[in-house]
C-alpha cells in the first residue's frame, strides 16, 4: 500500500536535498506544499498501481479456506490481464488517486494543525520525540481520512475475479461512493478504519524505530560503511522489509473487512481485526496472514522513490517560476 512512503521520503529528503543559497530559495507557500505533495504521491501512485491490484488479489484469494485462484503474484498478473485484459490491472486507479489524495492532505492538514498548537501552548518548537508522537497520530488520522477511498479502492481492485453475477459493477470512484452509502448506509465507507489506522501506526512506528537502528548498524557494525546513498539504501532496505512484515496481517484484516458483503442482509464473514487474524490462520495458516508479500514489498521502494522524484520537480518549477517573478519585478 501506497501509506509507508511518505515516512521514507521524509528521511530521503535530506540526503538528496541540495544545498541551495539561501538568497536564491524563494519559501514554497504551505498551501502549495499540501499540493505539490499529494500530486507527487499520485503520481507515482499511477505507476505503482499494478503492483497494489495484485497485492489485494492474493490478500483475497482462497479466503474462507476456499480454492485458491492465484498461485502466486506472477500466475496473478498473467491471469489478469489473460481475463480482463492489461487495463484489468488498473481498476480502481480513481479510488487509489483519491485515497493518496485524502489520505496526504488529511495527514498533513493534521500534522500542521497539530505543530500549531502545540508551538502555542509550550512556547517552543517541538523536539524529535514531539514530532514523532504528532506524526503517528497524524498518520492515524489520514488513514481515517481516507478509508472511504479504501474501501471504494479494495473492492474495485477485487471485482474483476468474481463470476459477472456477482459482481458489485462500480463505473467509477464516485459510483462505487455513492452505491455505497444507498446500499450499506453511511457507516459501511469507514469499515475497516480500525485495521486502517493500525496499520498506519505500525508502519510508521517501525519505519521510525528501525531506520537509525540500521544505519547505525551499518556505520558501526562489522560492514563499516561510509555514510551516503548505499548506506541510505541498505538501512531503507531492511527498515522496509521490517515494515512489510509488521504491518501485513493488519492489510489483511482491512482488506477482508472492507470487501465483505453485507448489503442485502448477508450475514458478515468477519466480525473485526481479530476475528479477520484468527480465522485465516486458522483455515488458510498462520503464513497466510501475510499474503501479498512480493508485491506489497516491491511497491514500498519504488513508490517512495518516484514520490520523491515528483516532488522535487514541482517544487524545482516552482522556484524556477518565483525567480523568473522576482527578476520582472526587479526590473531585470
Ligand atoms: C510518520 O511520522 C513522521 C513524523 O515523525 C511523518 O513525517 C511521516 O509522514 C509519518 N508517516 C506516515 C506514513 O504516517
Ligand atoms: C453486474 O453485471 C452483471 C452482468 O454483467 C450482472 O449479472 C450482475 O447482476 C451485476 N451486479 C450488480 C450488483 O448489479
Amino acid at each position: 500500500m501506497s501509506n509507508q512512503s511518505e515516512a521514507k521520503v521524509a528521511i530521503a529528503a535530506p540526503v538528496a536535498a541540495k544545498p541551495v543559497a539561501a538568497e536564491a530559495v524563494a519559501p514554497i507557500p504551505n498551501g502549495l506544499k499540501f499540493l505539490f505533495g499529494g500530486l507527487a504521491g499520485m503520481g507515482a501512485t499511477c505507476i505503482v498501481q499494478p503492483l497494489d491490484l495484485v497485492k489485494t488479489r492474493m490478500q483475497i484469494s482462497g479466503a474462507g479456506g476456499g480454492k485458491k485462484e492465484y498461485r502466486n503474484s506472477f500466475h496473478c498478473i498473467q491471469t489478469v490481464v489473460k481475463n480482463e485484459g492489461p487495463l484489468g490491472l488498473y481498476r480502481g486507479i480513481g479510488a487509489a488517486l483519491l485515497r493518496q489524495a485524502t489520505y496526504t492532505t488529511g495527514r498533513l492538514g493534521v500534522y500542521t494543525y497539530l505543530v500549531d498548537i502545540f508551538q502555542t501552548k509550550f512556547q517552543r518548537s517541538p523536539g524529535v520525540v514531539d514530532s514523532m508522537a504528532m506524526g503517528v497520530i497524524a498518520g492515524a488520522c489520514g488513514a481515517f481520512i481516507g478509508t472511504p477511498a479504501e474501501v471504494a479502492l479494495i473492492r474495485m481492485a477485487s471485482d474483476g475475479r468474481l463470476p459477472p453475477a456477482e459482481r458489485r459493477n462500480y463505473t467509477n470512484v464516485v459510483n462505487a461512493l455513492t452505491r455505497i452509502v444507498r446500499e450499506e448506509g453511511v457507516t459501511a465507507l469507514w469499515r475497516g478504519s480500525i485495521p486502517t489506522m493500525g496499520r498506519a501506526m505500525v508502519v510508521n512506528m517501525t519505519q521510525l524505530a528501525s531506520y537509525s537502528q540500521f544505519k547505525t548498524y551499518f556505520k558501526n557494525g562489522p560492514l563499516k560503511m561510509e555514510e551516503g546513498i548505499a548506506l541510505h539504501f541498505c538501512a531503507s532496505m531492511l527498515s522496509g522489509l521490517l515494515t512489510t512484515i509488521t504491518s501485513m496481517p493488519l492489510d489483511i484484516a482491512k482488506t477482508r473487512i472492507q470487501n465483505m458483503k453485507t448489503a442485502e442482509g448477508a450475514k458478515p464473514e468477519y466480525r473485526g481485526t481479530v476475528d479477520v487474524l484468527m480465522k485465516v490462520a486458522r483455515q488458510e495458516g498462520v503464513l497466510a496472514l501475510w499474503k501479498g508479500f512480493t508485491p506489497y514489498f516491491c511497491r514500498l521502494g519504488p513508490h517512495t522513490v518516484l514520490t520523491f522524484i515528483f516532488l522535487e520537480q514541482m517544487n524545482q518549477a516552482y522556484r524556477d517560476y518565483a525567480k523568473r517573478n522576482s527578476e520582472k519585478s526587479s526590473g531585470l
